[in-house]
């Protein structure tokens, strides 16, 4: 491996909302079963913010978490970059607010808007900045409220996703453990698959078939499946051929937990196997940007990715957006 890494992962945390809303509540809601969600999604349950919760809120907690585990105080960070569609409000950007919640003084703080992305283009981004120079520590957020821009009455989407706050602190790397390949792409030609139109204010906007979007996640679910495995695939051989590993030496795959079905299905066309694979969406749903920063917390600390093991983050998201991060820890 010719990779020199600039920064390396020194810390994760994690936060998710105490409420928890089952397939069984939600049948309460709209027309679907239990048995539905979970042979089309494998999701069983999520998490949902009580009212006043903001993105924000869970990510200072997911934030000190991982701070303190980095060993980092907030006046060290020089930069905090959020990944989020659920922000606080339009602007300014929940990356400030964190800033202030966490006593972050020393750092420019904005987010990244790169939906199920978000988390993963922030990492890339960050680990850029070290590239450039006079930069020591980096905290990364992917976080979301997303129930608050769910329409509950749409049993096509709300059945699908959940509220959660992942972080990493980036350290300078040292030796040779840390980020050693990235990939990221979008393709704006098929931003009509999964969007929001809400935030444009009072602005109409019309779907494929010219009938007005409601101000909430919109998506065609079947066309963004069959995307999300293209794309996923596409950007993990991508970082392993930068890499020049193969799929073997991986240690541990830690994708975007969107759906058990896609995850199954990238499993076998990479040929990982479903051994490596680490999956929690039966738990939390689809938390969009916070999904691969809560997993990747979780996979942590349940020792599967210890001292000198290989690891490949990839995810897709609304815009499309897509990418991967080869890393040693
Ligand atoms: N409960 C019961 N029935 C439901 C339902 C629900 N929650 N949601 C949709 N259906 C119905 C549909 O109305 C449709 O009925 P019809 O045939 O009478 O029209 C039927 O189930 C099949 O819908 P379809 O969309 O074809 O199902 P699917 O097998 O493609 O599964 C998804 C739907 C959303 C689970 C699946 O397409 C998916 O996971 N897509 C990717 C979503 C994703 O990952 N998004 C985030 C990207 S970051």
């Amino acid at each position: 491996m010719s990779q020199i890494p600039v920064s390396f992962i020194a810390g994760t945390g994690l936060s998710v909302p105490e409420k928890i809303l089952t397939n069984k509540d939600i049948e309460k809601i709209v027309d679907t079963t239990d048995e539905w969600i979970v042979s089309r999604t494998g999701i069983k349950t999520r998490h949902i913010v009580s009212e006043g919760v903001l993105t924000s809120d869970i990510s200072k907690e997911a934030s000190e978490i991982a701070l303190k585990e980095a060993g980092v105080s907030p006046e060290e960070l020089d930069f905090i970059i959020l990944g989020t569609v659920s922000g606080d409000v339009s602007f300014p950007a929940t990356a400030c607010y964190v800033q202030e919640k966490i006593g972050a003084v020393n750092a420019a703080a904005f987010d990244i808007t790169a939906a199920c992305s978000g988390f993963l283009y922030s990492l890339i981004i960050g680990n850029g900045l070290f590239a450039a120079g006079n930069v020591e520590n980096i905290l990364v957020i992917g976080a979301e409220t997303l129930s608050r821009i769910t329409n509950w009455k749409d049993r096509n989407t709300c059945v699908l996703f959940g509220d959660g706050a992942g972080a990493a602190v980036l350290k300078k790397s040292k030796g040779d453990k840390g980020i050693l390949a990235t990939f990221m792409k979008s393709d704006g030609r098929l931003s009509q698959l999964l969007m929001n139109p809400g935030s444009i204010n009072g602005q109409v906007v019309l779907d494929s078939k010219g009938e007005k979007m409601l101000p909430f996640i919109n998506m065609q679910g079947r066309e963004v499946f069959k995307n999300a495995i293209r794309s996923m695939e596409e950007a993990i051989s991508n970082v392993l051929e930068q890499g020049n590993v193969s799929i073997e030496d991986i240690d541990l795959l830690v994708p975007h937990q969107a759906n058990v079905r896609i995850l199954d299905l990238l499993a076998e066309r990479t040929g990982i196997g479903k051994g490596k694979i680490f999956i929690n969406v039966d738990r939390y749903g689809n938390t969009s940007s916070a999904s691969v920063p809560i997993a990747l917390h979780e996979a942590r600390k349940e020792g599967l990715l210890p001292e000198g093991s290989l690891c490949v983050m990839a995810a897709f998201g609304g815009g499309f957006t897509w990418g991967a991060v080869l890393v040693r820890f």
